[in-house]
């Protein structure tokens, strides 16, 4: 392995980009070059607070992108995802770009477009893929023992886990729950199906708890949805119901399911509370049911132990991918359904009708093994 000095560049410094930074320090062959923030001085504090020496600071994420950087962690709120990101792409700099990829299909469409037209990758960071049993799973849909897949139930539910802070203003994060934990179940499911085309969506959101003063402090300023659930159809006679909630009187909105003609497969979500109940990077357990010998039986799927570090892995990956010249470890071509489906799942929310989905060739598949 080369030990070429890997540089980075990180936009935006708010909370998730001191886990990048973080997760970057311990990378050999990796220097942090650059830190940019749109709040003046914000940048320059995240440096100092994270012991950066040598690493620069701006308040314009444009004079970042004039150094000689290799790849860019572009970590903003969700609805200022695509112009760091085509700027960063169309400046040669490879991008892992934070979780949703984007809120509308169209800015989804932009940044790969741009990530085609100047070779460089741009790979979403969906932390959970590196759990092994994320892996385990889609080997057992792949593996064709559940026979054709027609019927999927994906998402979760917390009891009470809203996020607050730029996560619940519709100006910066586009959309609640639907994109911040749903993008993980959507990810779970359609990963394993090898990201199917879908057709049209049918969806409705609510906002029953973040509105109100007594679940949220910051009830006023809470305009995304707390809980939304959609029918989505695909290509191939599939058909996903998803449902996620940041807040409900429930424990839980079950397991996810997948239907198939010879075998079922449930996924039950790891831990307990008020914020647990979604899936978010570990599996409580796998179960598939299916029949034996004339009777039903179920075999309890036995699960990988490990003790792998998720988010370390992400960004361990994109650098090693950068490294070694190849492909997006989790491309934004693939990402651009969910994109296509959290579109449709806000329109056809606010036209209270279904809606028809549609995304260009290019879009789906599987990833690179
Ligand atoms: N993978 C994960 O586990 C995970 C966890 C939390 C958040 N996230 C994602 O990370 C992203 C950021 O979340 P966060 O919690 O760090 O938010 P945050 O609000 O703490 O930080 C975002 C920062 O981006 C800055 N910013 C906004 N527009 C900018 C621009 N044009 N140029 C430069 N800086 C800009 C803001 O000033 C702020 O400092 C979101 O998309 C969120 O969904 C991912």
């Amino acid at each position: 392995m080369t030990t070429t000095t890997i540089r980075i560049g990180i936009i935006g410094s708010g909370g998730i980009a001191g886990m990048h930074a973080a997760a970057y320090k311990t990378i050999p062959g990796v220097e942090i070059a650059a830190v940019a923030d749109a709040i003046p001085g914000k940048a320059a504090e995240f440096v100092e607070r994270h012991g950066l020496s040598g690493t620069l600071a701006f308040d314009d994420y444009r004079e970042l992108l004039q150094l000689d950087l290799d790849g860019v962690s572009v970590c903003t709120p969700n609805s200022a995802h695509r112009q760091p990101t085509v700027d960063s792409l169309e400046a040669g700099k490879h991008v892992l770009l934070e979780k949703p990829m984007s809120v509308t299909l169209d800015e989804g469409l932009d940044m790969v477009r741009a990530s085609r037209r100047s070779g460089r990758m741009l790979t979403i960071g969906f932390q959970p893929r590196y759990d092994p049993n994320m892996k385990l799973i889609q080997d057992i849909v792949r593996s064709g023992k559940l026979g054709k897949v027609y019927y999927v139930e994906t998402g979760g539910g917390r009891r009470r886990g809203m996020p607050g802070g730029t996560f619940i203003r519709k100006e910066l994060a586009g959309a609640g729950a639907m994109a911040d934990i749903g993008c993980y179940s959507l990810d779970l499911a359609l990963n394993a199906l090898d990201y199917p085309k879908p057709l049209t969506v049918s969806a409705s959101t609510f906002n029953h708890f973040g509105r109100n003063p007594v679940y949220h402090p910051e009830a006023d300023r809470f305009d995304v949805e707390d809980f939304g659930t959609a029918l989505i159809r695909f290509e191939g006679d599939l058909t996903l119901h998803f449902k996620i909630s940041w807040a409900m009187h429930l424990d839980s909105l079950g397991t996810t399911n997948f239907l198939g003609t010879d075998a079922g497969l449930k996924i039950t979500p790891f831990g307990q509370g008020n914020w647990s109940g979604v899936w978010d990077g570990k599996v409580g357990s796998i179960q598939m049911f299916h029949d034996f010998m004339g009777g039903q039986t179920m075999t309890q799927v036995p699960l990988v132990e490990h003790a792998i570090d998720l988010f370390r892995e992400k960004v361990r990956d994109f650098v090693d991918a950068i490294r070694e010249g190849r492909g997006a470890p989790i491309p934004g071509e693939q990402i651009l359904i969910q994109q296509a489906i959290i579109d449709g799942v806000l329109r056809s929310a606010e036209q209270r009708a279904e809606v028809s989905v549609s995304v260009p060739d290019f879009a789906g598949g599987p990833a690179e093994d």
